[in-house]
């Protein structure tokens, strides 16, 4: 998709967060007693230190109604106001119904039709994108997107090349309509090649592999990554699209107040930062924490840089992400309501 520059008679504001995550912390530590690996080889390959881990059996929904509750509280509106949820999401609690559905009668949002994205690691930048049109085009004035995944249900915890990578969150922003001319989403591009699709996928997930006992007891149902692969992927693709939708949009770096990346790895954050010459000071970076939480590292990271007061009213703001597809894409915004 070419670079977009709109002229919108309203523009998407995207004027709260609100996040939830599962209570259960796992180390590297706690990791490193069950599999062959160490805190130390963790850390220094990924940045990771810990994750977030659902219990068996929460689905997505545990974590997506706390998270849009909470949006919506500091938003200040109530849930009969919203006129869309957008889920983004490749762990969804079925196939069938959209976890967006569950969550619009959970939170009374009887007024907002709902439906899930599936874009793995770029789903929330996709989500955004999308509700970002229906507010551009007048056919909507408030839209609630939320990113989560529980990645723990698709991970072999046996398997150390993938299982070290992952944690469960969620996190909400409300999309609302605005002035043209005020804070919200000006630039949007987003990308895609299928091509290496095999290289990070869950083979028996769907229509191709059926869950069979065979399927299950080969273990196609989890994840498979060539993870050197992706993460060289990662590293071009991210810092391309970032710099791209800087040019299309007239930005230099000393425009930007924070880059909040895709949080896979600190490996591939920092040279993305590097080569649009923004230093890691006005990056966001929470996978130390959190690890790699699919669809949710954006919001759960716009939430932290909040809470930190890094993110203000006016911040001029550009998201970034690659994953599973592939696909990758980014966002230049500023930051709350007019
Ligand atoms: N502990 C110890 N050793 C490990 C572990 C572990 N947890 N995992 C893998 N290894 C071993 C491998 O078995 C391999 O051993 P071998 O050489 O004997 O076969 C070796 O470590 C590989 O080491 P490196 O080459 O140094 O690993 P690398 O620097 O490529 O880092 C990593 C691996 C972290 C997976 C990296 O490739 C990566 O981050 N890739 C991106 C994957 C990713 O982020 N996927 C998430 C979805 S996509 C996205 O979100 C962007």
């Amino acid at each position: 998709m070419p670079p977009l520059t709109p002229m919108p008679v309203a523009r998407a504001q995207v004027v709260a967060v609100g996040t939830a995550l599962p209570e259960r912390r796992v180390s590297n530590a706690e990791l490193a007693c069950r599999l062959d690996t160490t805190d130390e080889w963790i850390v220094s390959r990924t940045g990771i230190r810990e994750r977030r881990v659902c219990e068996p059996g929460q689905g997505l929904i545990t974590l997506a109604e706390p998270a849009a509750r909470r949006c919506l509280e500091r938003a200040g509106v109530a849930a009969s106001d919203i006129d869309g949820i957008i889920v983004a999401t490749i762990t969804p609690d079925m196939v069938m119904p959209a976890t967006a559905n569950l969550l619009q009668h959970r939170i009374g949002a009887t007024r907002a039709w709902a439906f899930d994205v599936a874009n793995a690691c770029n789903g929330f930048v996709a989500a955004l994108a999308n509700a970002t049109m229906w507010i551009e085009s007048g056919r909507a004035k408030r839209i609630l997107v939320l990113g989560g995944d529980v990645m723990s249900s698709l991970i072999d915890w046996k398997d150390r090349n993938t299982c070290v990578l992952f944690g469960d969150g969620c996190g909400a922003v409300l999309v609302e309509a605005g002035p043209a001319d005020g804070p919200g989403v000006v630039g949007i591009e987003m990308h895609s090649d299928g091509g290496p699709a095999a290289e990070l996928c869950v083979p028996c997930s769907g229509s191709a592999i059926p869950a069979t006992p065979e399927a299950l007891a080969r273990g196609q149902h989890f994840l498979k990554q060539n993870g050197k692969m992706i993460f060289t992927h990662a590293v071009r693709r991210m810092a391309e699209i970032a710099a791209s939708v800087m040019r299309s949009n007239g930005l230099t770096a000393a425009d930007i107040d924070l880059v909040v990346p895709h949080q896979a790895n600190l490996r591939i954050i920092q040279p993305t930062a590097e080569r649009i010459g923004v230093p890691m000071s006005k990056v966001v970076v929470n996978l130390d924490r959190l690890g790699n939480t699919t669809a949710a590292t954006i919001p759960l990271a716009l939430a932290d840089a909040e809470a930190d007061g890094r993110l203000v009213a006016g911040s001029r703001v550009l998201l970034v992400a690659f994953g599973g597809g592939l696909t990758w894409g980014a966002v230049y915004l500023t930051w709350g309501r007019s």
